[in-house]
Formats: structure tokens, C-alpha cells, sequence
């Protein structure tokens, strides 16, 4: 269960923990008990992120949180600062925080990033065990003076929508894959589109066929698993633009008949964490009155090594028309995003972004805390990366070099699914353009933040929900 928010003017007596903002100098707030030299002494100086605890016999535990040098506070720092002080709580269940009323940050974004920072480091997988993981956390009380409590409430009400969805993208991600198949994750779609306000449409392998969507098909066809597109369409009244969202679905990703090594495997189930970031999205829109138009694609499929399965030579024939030469069955993700982008375009949007737990390769690039980039238009990449940087889910701008696209020239096709190995979270991206005709459009690739190993800040171990809350940001900021 997802704690509860409460906002107050003062703290309450009966919380078990309280983090209270301390900077690198200036007074120390007398409710911690601790002076600036004691502080000191138990190695605590006040730089961001890092926490005391300290225990009272019969009230609170004060917990001391660094928010670094006077007038250095930040909206990201608010977040991650939350996040250390939920981290510092350890058990206790509810947990009371000054961070919202710090000057420097507007009351409303202060409170989104607190609430955000504290709810994503509360959640944990409840897994498939005979006692569930269950979050400690319950209740986060936003400590707030009277001035900044009308837009506590509104950033409150944001941070909790925001959280949730992540959550729910993180949720759907870490579930094992004989429990997140595309026909679960597709019940899952019209579950959430009929619960908050969206239109859905599911596509089947039959209906998939007639549509000509042949690299969803040619993916799934050594699965026993059957195939699921998901359209959900979210239309507020005299929209300001038209944004249409492809999510990569691949439940789970055994590289097919180009089978992957075990050890690569493991993290597989997580690869549909794109269509997962799109559906947690499409879920809050209509809570945050998002004013564009938007249409969303999940692409779910898996993608396996069964006797029926697509081999090095095939080619497929995607939903446009083109075709692709098949070098390579674990650069599948392309394949489904092909059609997904070309069912976009037929929407008639105004922007296109796809999200994709795409190549090793962007991993490489970039690590496990920054996702690539690529688009064909710089405006609409920038706000991409303007969303990007208001939510603090970084992203790097990689290049669509045009010069690489002959290594996916192809003497049977259009093209072949693999360039390469060199800049191969490009020639992915090359590939992807063959299907998004003029539209403006960014690529997404969260294959290196798609999960963490480790419990960090905000991040909690598992799948990451990344890319959520940026596009809840994109959706909801977008015009044409
Ligand atoms: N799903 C993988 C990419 C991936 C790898 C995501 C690691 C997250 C973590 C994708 O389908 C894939 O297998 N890509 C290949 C492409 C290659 C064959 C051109 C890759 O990156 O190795
Ligand atoms: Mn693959
Ligand atoms: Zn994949």
C-alpha cells in the first residue's frame, strides 16, 4: 500500500520520525537537540543527502538531513532529500518533514519533490513470497506554515499522482513473466484505461495480421504467448496539440533463435518497461487535467526460440509497408516498435515519442543513470529534455547520423535489423526513422536505467519505473 499525505501547520506528537533540513552553516533548528558541535561531532556537516538520526527517548526520532551549502537548494535536491530522510526511517511508519517549507523553491514544486522523493523510496517489490515485502512507511506528514499550505496541497496532490504512476510502471516491470505476459499486461491496459478515464482498444494476433503489423507477428512467433497491441487514447476537451506515446512491450526478451547468454537474461522480464512507463503515464491525465490530446501504443509481445520461431534471413513486413531483413532476432525491440510508430503516425499527431529498453549498446554510452535521446526534430527534442530536466530522469542527446544508415543497407529488403556493433544505439534509432515518415519525434532508450541493484535515493531495487514521470511532464506541458 502507498503511504498516505497529510499536510500540517505543525507536527503532530504521535509520528514516529521527523526529518528536519539542516545547511552546511547558519542556526540548527533547536527542535533536532542537537547544537551545530554536537552535530559536527557525530560526523554530521549538513551536505545534501546525507542524515543523522537521532533517536528521543519518548517522542520522535529527530532525523537531521543535509540540504548542503545556505541558498544552494534545489528542487531535485528537495526530492533526493526526502528520499534520505524515508531512506533514514528505516521502520518507523510515519514520518514528519520541514523540507516543504524551506525557502527558495515555490511551495507547489517543493511539495511534488518531497512527496515524489519520499513515496518512490517507500516503495518496494512486494515479490511472490509467502510473507510480501511490505513498504514501512504509511503516512508522510508535509510540515507547512500557513503562506506556502494552499500550494503544498496542489504539488502534494501532483507528487502523489506522479508517484503512483512510477510505481505502478515499477510494479508492472518487476512482476515475474509468467505473471506479466502481453495478454495480462493488455487486461492490465483496460483495467487502468476503464478505471481512470482513457478509451482502449486491444489488438490481437488476428487482428494484428489483417492490420499488416508483420514485425509484431514475426517477434512473437516462436512464443506460445499471444501477442497484444494496446491503443489508449486520452481526449480532454479543445486539446492544445496531439501527442502520441509507443511503449516497447517486450514481456520477456530471450534474444530468440539469436539466443542471449543466461547471465543477460535475468533482467529480461523487465523489458517491456517502456510500454510499462507509457500506460503508468496515459493512467494519470486525466487526474492532472493534462489539455493535449494523447494516444498511446503498447507493442507486447515476447520474444522466444519456439519452433515456430522468425529466423536470421526472414523478412518481415511491417505495418507501413517496408521491410526488414532479419540479421539478428534479439534486435527485436525495433521490430515492434516499427509498427507501433507506423499505427502513430496514421494517428495524426503532432509529436511522436517512443520509450524503449532498446540496446546494451546506449547502456554502454551512457551507464545506468541517463537514458539516450534521438529525434528528427531539435525543437521536440528540447522538450524532451526541458521534461527531462524538471523531473530530474536525465536523458543525453545522441546524434541520428545519417551517414550510418547504409550499414543497414539490406540486398533483400529495405533494410536489415542490425547495423554495426559500432554506435549501435544510433543505427537502432536510424532504424526506427523509417517509420515515423515526417512527424517530429524522439526516441527514448532506457535500456541503462530501466533498473538498480541496490536500493538509491529515490531509486528503489528493481525496475525503476524510469521515464514516467518524464512523460507525465511532456503530456502535460506539451502544445503543438
Ligand atoms: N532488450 C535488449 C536491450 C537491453 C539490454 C535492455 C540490456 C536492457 C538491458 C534488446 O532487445 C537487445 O537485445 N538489443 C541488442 C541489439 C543487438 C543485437 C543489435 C543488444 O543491445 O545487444
Ligand atoms: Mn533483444
Ligand atoms: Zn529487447
Amino acid at each position: 500500500m502507498t503511504a498516505t499525505v497529510l499536510i500540517a501547520r505543525t507536527t503532530p506528537k504521535t509520528v514516529d520520525a521527523v526529518g528536519v533540513p539542516v545547511a552546511t552553516t547558519g542556526s540548527v533548528p533547536r527542535s533536532l537537540g542537537l547544537n551545530r558541535a554536537a552535530l559536527t561531532a557525530a560526523g554530521f556537516e549538513g551536505k545534501a543527502g546525507q542524515t543523522l538520526v537521532i533517536p528521543s527517548g519518548t517522542g520522535p526520532s529527530q532525523i537531521a538531513v543535509g540540504i548542503g551549502e545556505p541558498g544552494s537548494l534545489t528542487v531535485h535536491g528537495l526530492r533526493s532529500a526526502a528520499a534520505a530522510v524515508v531512506r533514514a526511517a528505516g521502520k518507523r511508519a510515519v514520518v514528519a518533514t520541514t523540507l516543504t517549507d524551506l525557502d527558495g523553491v515555490d511551495a507547489a514544486s517543493a511539495a511534488q519533490a518531497v512527496v515524489e522523493g519520499a513515496l518512490l523510496a517507500a516503495y518496494k517489490f512486494a515479490g511472490i513470497k509467502k510473507d510480501a515485502n511490505t513498504s514501512a512507511l504509511t503516512q508522510l506528514v508535509l510540515v507547512v506554515g500557513e503562506a506556502r499550505s494552499k500550494g503544498a496541497t496542489a504539488g502534494s496532490e501532483r507528487g502523489q499522482a506522479t508517484a503512483a504512476a512510477a510505481c505502478m510502471a515499477r510494479d508492472l516491470a518487476n512482476l515475474p513473466p509468467a505473471y506479466m505476459t502481453a495478454r495480462h499486461m493488455a487486461e492490465k491496459a483496460v483495467e487502468v484505461a476503464n478505471t481512470t478515464g482513457l478509451q482502449v482498444e486491444v489488438f490481437n494476433r488476428d487482428q494484428l495480421a489483417a492490420m499488416g503489423c508483420g514485425g509484431m507477428l514475426g517477434v512473437n512467433a516462436g512464443s506460445t504467448e499471444p501477442p497484444r497491441v494496446v491503443r489508449l487514447t486520452y481526449t480532454p476537451r479543445n486539446p492544445t496539440g496531439h501527442l502520441a506515446l509507443v511503449g516497447k512491450g517486450v514481456m520477456f526478451d530471450s534474444g530468440g533463435l539469436s539466443i542471449k547468454p543466461s547471465d543477460g537474461m535475468i533482467t529480461m522480464k523487465m523489458d517491456m518497461s517502456g510500454a510499462a512507463a507509457v500506460l503508468a503515464t496515459m493512467s494519470t491525465l486525466k487526474a492532472l487535467k493534462c489539455k493535449a490530446k494523447v494516444t498511446a501504443y503498447l507493442m507486447c509481445t515476447d520474444n522466444m526460440s519456439g519452433g515456430n520461431a522468425f529466423k536470421l534471413g526472414d523478412v518481415l513486413t511491417f505495418r507501413n509497408g517496408k521491410t526488414a531483413e532479419i540479421h539478428n532476432t534479439d534486435a527485436e525491440g525495433r521490430l515492434v516498435l516499427a509498427d507501433g510508430l507506423s499505427l502513430a503516425v496514421e494517428a495524426g499527431p503532432d509529436a511522436i515519442v517512443d520509450i524503449a529498453t532498446l540496446t546494451g549498446a546506449c547502456m554502454v554510452a551512457l551507464g545506468t543513470k541517463i537514458a539516450g535521446v534521438i529525434g528528427n526534430d531539435q525543437p521536440f527534442v528540447d522538450k524532451v529534455r526541458a521534461a527531462s530536466a524538471a523531473t530530474d530522469e536525465k536523458v543525453w542527446q545522441l546524434p541520428l547520423e545519417k551517414a550510418y544508415r547504409k550499414q543497414l543497407d539490406s540486398y533483400a529488403a529495405d533494410m536489415r535489423n542490425i547495423g554495426g556493433p559500432p554506435g549501435g544505439a544510433i543505427t537502432a534509432a536510424l532504424f526506427l526513422s523509417e517509420f515515423v515518415a515526417d512527424v517530429p519525434w524522439a526516441h527514448l532508450d532506457i535500456a541503462g536505467p530501466m533498473a538498480v541493484d541496490s536500493d538509491d535515493g529515490w531509486l528503489s531495487k528493481g525496475a525503476t519505473g524510469f521515464g514516467t514521470r518524464l512523460l507525465i511532464d511532456l503530456a502535460t506541458t506539451f502544445t503543438k
